[in-house]
């Protein structure tokens, strides 16, 4: 892709697929994964004091305040892998935290290349979300009806027990996609305006979503919308 849509964003609701296809284009770009939820789960794993404290906004929902997860960012970003391209999955999520980045970007002397929006009907989010399960060890996904361990609860790649992550319960899936709804989506008018936005539709399978991304990245965006 000579070096063009190597600074990406994928943004989508919670089971919208941007861990599955952010890990894909990681090994074709060869540029990291970089996802804020895997960054606060292994902080949470490690029981760091950061750990602890996003253990408690994670477990029910919510988002954890803007203030650490722009400087986790911040200090990603500055790593010697990230410095000719990225994939963020599940950051910015709110309006600060996207002017956050636009201001880290200017200071580095880097553009953001796309934002890629999946998109997938709430009844289908909450199916893939309440019947997903994943491996601790290695972090595989599985789902209970529609990618099923070869042994119940077992993963097929490592052994270990499977289990289901702590927020995606029927009630907490519930208000992470309230939260998206209210906090998120406004990001998606943000990077229409700035013609960087490419929706891709996360219904497909995971394969041809993966088709589909890397052949908007070759397309050009949606013209920049002026402002009334
Ligand atoms: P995070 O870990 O980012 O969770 P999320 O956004 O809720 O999204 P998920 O990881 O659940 O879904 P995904 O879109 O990655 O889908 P996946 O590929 O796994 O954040 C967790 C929490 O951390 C937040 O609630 C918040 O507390 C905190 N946090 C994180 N970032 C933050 C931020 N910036 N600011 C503040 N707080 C933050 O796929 C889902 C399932 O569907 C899987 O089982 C998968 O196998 C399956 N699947 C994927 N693609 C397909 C397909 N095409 N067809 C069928 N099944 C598919
Ligand atoms: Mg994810
Ligand atoms: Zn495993």
């Amino acid at each position: 892709m000579s070096g063009q849509g190597s600074r990406l964003l994928l943004i989508g609701a919670p089971g919208a697929g941007k861990g599955t296809q952010a890990a894909l284009l990681s090994k074709t770009l060869g540029v990291p994964h970089i996802s804020t939820g895997d960054m606060f789960r292994a902080a949470k794993a490690m029981g760091s004091p950061m750990g602890v404290m996003a253990r408690k906004y994670m477990e029910r929902g919510a988002l954890v305040p803007d203030k650490v997860t722009i400087g986790i960012v911040e200090e990603r970003l500055q790593q010697p892998d990230a410095s000719d391209g990225w994939i963020l999955d599940g950051f910015p999520r709110t309006p600060g935290q996207a002017r956050a980045l636009d201001e880290l970007l200017a200071r580095l002397g880097q553009s953001l290349d796309a934002v890629v929006k999946l998109t997938v009907p709430r009844d289908e989010l909450i199916r893939r979300l309440t019947g997903r399960r994943v491996c601790p060890q290695c972090g595989a996904n599985y789902h209970l009806d529609s990618a099923p361990p070869a042994h119940a609860g077992i993963c097929n790649r490592c052994g270990h027990q499977l289990e289901q992550r702590e927020d995606d319960s029927e009630q907490t899936v519930m208000h992470r996609l309230d939260v998206y709804h209210e906090s998120t989506r406004p990001l998606i008018a943000f990077y229409e305006k700035k013609g960087v936005l490419h929706r891709v539709d996360g219904t497909l399978p995971v394969g041809k979503v993966n088709t589909a991304i890397v052949a908007a990245l070759r397309a050009p965006a949606a013209a920049p919308v002026k402002a009334s």
